[in-house]
């Protein structure tokens, strides 16, 4: 699944996929993750869902536009294998799952009413081939909405506190490698215009954790990617002895009484001319 666009690793390995956090990704939901996109869709359309993973959102955008259909495609077959499972366990009958590649897309010029990637876009570095793929497939006058991460837009609560200084140092390391950036979500209206789309416009949502079920999940991914970043080590940014006591500091924090996290999401919604 990698391009030379994209990072080395997948994205998984990226952002350091726990089987928590696929559990979660698992229950995204086209309400959510999707809610800039669906007041825009009406029965009848025929959408396409890039990057789909487990396939929940599709499955909600495919009920937004029914009778029309919604397609779900994925690189990764082990993703689509998900997405039909899940699609198979709820009443919809109008969505489908195929893998393919969002840089080489299996369907004809001008085929889609609207088009949609939630957290795809942001792996690449160059943007530009992904969308214009996206473009082609899109009828003139149809839609696109992406989703993708604002990372340095993340809120702690206490401030200056163990995971900042973590999000700091993450968000330093994809700049030292030069590598996709998972704050470049909020560059998402400018890409859609700098590929051809008019009348876009953006705008956000968060991902609040203030419980201790939903902030030990936060803990549990930053305390990996902490253990698991050998850059900041290598750079001298961070020691290793201090890298076990920030994992630990994220610990305590997250059962804090008063810990808040909230991610950040930016989002765009474009049109093809016509
Ligand atoms: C962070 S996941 C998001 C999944 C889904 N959109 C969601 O939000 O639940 C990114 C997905 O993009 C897929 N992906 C990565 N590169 C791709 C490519 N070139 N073409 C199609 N899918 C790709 C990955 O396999 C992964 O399932």
């Amino acid at each position: 699944m990698t391009t030379n666009r994209q990072q080395e690793g997948s994205p998984q390995q990226t952002l350091g996929w726990s089987p928590a956090l696929v559990d979660r990704t698992a229950r995204r939901t086209a309400q959510k993750e999707a809610a800039f996109l669906l007041p825009y869709l009406k029965p009848g359309m025929r959408l396409l869902d890039c990057g789909c993973g487990p396939g929940t959102i599709t499955i909600g955008l495919a009920e937004a536009v029914a009778p029309g259909e919604a397609t779900g495609i994925d690189i990764g077959a082990q993703q689509i294998e998900l997405a039909r499972a899940n699609a198979a366990q709820s009443d919809t009958a109008n969505v489908r799952f195929q893998v393919a590649d969002v840089l080489k897309l299996p369907f004809e010029d001008n085929f889609f009413d609207v088009v949609y990637a939630n957290t795809l876009i942001m792996y690449f570095i160059d943007k530009a081939p992904a969308l214009k793929e996206m473009r082609r497939v899109l009828r003139p006058g149809g839609l696109i909405g992406i989703r993708d991460l604002g990372t340095n837009g993340d809120v702690v609560w206490p401030p200056d506190g163990p995971l900042e200084r973590t999000i700091a140092l993450y968000l330093k390391g994809f700049h030292y490698r030069g590598a996709w950036d998972p704050s470049n979500g909020q560059g998402n209206r400018g890409q859609l215009l700098r590929a051809g789309f008019v009348r876009c416009q953006a705008s956000a949502d968060c991902e609040a954790s203030g419980t201790p079920e939903s902030l030990a999940l936060v803990a549990e991914v930053w305390k990996m990617r902490v253990l698991a970043s050998n850059l900041w080590v290598e750079q001298g940014w961070i020691d290793r002895a201090g890298q076990e006591r920030l994992a630990q500091d994220i610990g305590e924090w997250a059962k804090r009484p008063d810990a808040f996290h909230s991610r950040l999401f930016c989002s765009a919604i474009g049109w093809k001319e016509g």
